[in-house]
């Protein structure tokens, strides 16, 4: 292997467009509108939060025409081609059946929903009604993962045996933040976790067997774990996640001809190193610059393409692989006994 391959991602500019509507302009609303006006043609059109002032501070700051002061009335605007759900993760499901109701395409912040029930009511309503839906797995569509898949697909690595990830970030204990109420979905697994389990699908696709252990929190949600999954295929991945430490967020892909190594956080915009199994070294280096949040705004350019193409669903990202992920997660829950 002397060269990797060119990435193939969907370019940022001069493409589809589309008229976007936002829900819940909270943390990540704020990096993903941000990162789609700046680097894109894609437009934010109208904002919705459950108060009125909000919406409207939101709108100034991000030089977005409308604010509403509720939910319906954004998707009940004309203008508003695709919506962007960027609430916790309890309010996912009802948003977007929401969404799907108005015949709008939509978009869900990670994970899709709060488990596999919820998950599979979200698919089942977008295929009924015909629209675009698909979970927000932004690292998907980074370029980097576009490299790494080429070499997943020509078998450069080899047979793949072995997978790893993490993703621990360290948050202040309050029961009633997103992160620790289970009321919102709190718990790293969903959070957190949703990176390397969907890592790990990426490389290997859905497991045959998922072995779980770890530690609550002291309102019931899972504050740190360790991940198994076995494959028929005798490969293994194995993945952490944590709410009470900050991780680096590395990821391994290990062959049999050669290995990739992120530093990490490999959930961003990152580079990454192959190692044959010969010892050649080949660097990939980001070409952006972008650090993080500034790399959002690859899955919405991506999703205006697939709708222009006449496309339902991510090739890169499918309903199915969402629900397999969930799968995954939910198996990782309840052993665990997160609320
Ligand atoms: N892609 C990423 O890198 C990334 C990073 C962080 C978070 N996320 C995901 O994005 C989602 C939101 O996370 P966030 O950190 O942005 O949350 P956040 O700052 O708390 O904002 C969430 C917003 O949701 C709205 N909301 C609707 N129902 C709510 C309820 N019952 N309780 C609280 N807020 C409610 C609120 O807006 P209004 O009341 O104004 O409508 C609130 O501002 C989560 O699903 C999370 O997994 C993704």
């Amino acid at each position: 292997m002397k060269s990797l391959p060119e990435p193939t991602n969907t370019p940022l500019r001069g493409g589809a467009r589309l008229n976007w509507g936002v829900l819940a302009p909270g943390s990540i609303a704020s990096h993903w509108v941000a990162s789609v006006h700046a680097n894109t043609d894609q437009r934010v059109v109208a904002v919705a939060s459950r108060t009125l002032s909000r919406a409207q501070e939101f709108a100034a700051a991000q030089g977005i025409e409308q604010a509403y002061g509720s939910y319906e009335q954004l998707v009940a605007d004309p203008r508003v081609d695709a919506v962007y759900i960027a609430a916790p993760h309890s309010e996912h499901r009802k948003l977007a059946l929401l969404v799907i109701a108005a015949g709008k395409h939509v978009i869900v912040e990670k994970p899709i929903a709060l488990n596999p029930a919820e998950a599979q009511d979200i698919v089942e309503a977008a295929r009924t009604a015909g629209v675009f839906a698909m979970e927000a797995m932004w690292t998907r569509f980074l370029p980097q993962m576009t490299v790494v898949e080429q070499l997943l697909t020509a078998g450069d690595l080899g047979d793949v045996l072995s997978v790893t990830a993490d993703f621990g970030t360290r948050f202040p204990f309050d029961p009633e933040s997103r992160a620790f109420n289970p009321a919102l979905g709190g718990g790293a697994l969903l959070d957190l976790g949703v990176y390397p389990a969907w890592f790990a699908h990426f490389v290997l696709g859905a497991p045959s067997a998922v072995t779980a252990t770890g530690s609550l929190a002291s309102t019931g949600v899972d504050a740190q774990s360790a991940v198994i999954l076995d494959y028929e295929s005798d490969a293994q991945a194995a993945f952490t996640t944590s709410l009470l430490v900050s991780t680096p967020i590395a990821a391994t892909i290990n062959g049999t001809l050669g290995r990739v190594e992120f530093p990490g956080p490999f959930m961003g915009p990152s580079s990454f190193r192959v190692t044959t199994a010969d010892r050649e070294v080949i660097d990939w280096v980001e070409p952006t610059g972008f650090k993080w949040g500034e790399g959002l705004c690859y899955q919405a350019v991506a999703m205006a393409q697939y709708i222009a193409d006449g496309l339902t669903e991510a090739p890169w990202h499918t309903l199915d692989d969402t629900l397999e992920i969930m799968a995954v997660l939910d198996s990782a829950r309840r052993q665990l006994g997160s609320l």
